[in-house]
């Protein structure tokens, strides 16, 4: 009994302080991952994600991004045709709405 009590208290405590501590992804977490992943690519024909990538413009905008209107995030990503050269970032996790297309 008091073990279980004391588990729950230190749930209880772990929810309070991650939703105090932790901040909400948006959009601008899905940015932040993409521009990640881009400055990780060494090669991408007609420099394609330095031009076209930009944090000026609207991440929803940018080639192969595909968003939602529902939850206004990241939900597909499609570089296949590309022909990119590079290794990809641990950032990419950030994208918690991702569904990836082949
Ligand atoms: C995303 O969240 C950050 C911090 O949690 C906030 O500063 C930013 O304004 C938000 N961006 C959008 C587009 O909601
Ligand atoms: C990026 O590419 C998309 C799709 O071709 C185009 O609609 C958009 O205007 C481009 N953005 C920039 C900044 O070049």
């Amino acid at each position: 009994m008091g073990r279980s009590c004391n588990l729950l208290f230190a749930l209880v405590v772990f929810i309070l302080l991650h939703t105090s501590f932790s901040t909400v992804p948006n959009i601008s977490t899905d940015e932040a991952a993409l521009l990640a992943f881009k400055s990780h690519i060494s090669f991408s024909p007609n420099n394609i994600l330095a031009t076209n990538w930009s944090s000026s413009t609207p991440v929803c905008t940018w080639i192969g991004i595909t968003c939602s209107s529902r939850h206004h995030r990241v939900t597909a990503f499609d570089i296949s045709s590309m022909q990119l050269h590079g290794t990809i970032p641990p950032h990419l996790g950030n994208l918690h709405f991702l569904k990836f297309k082949k």
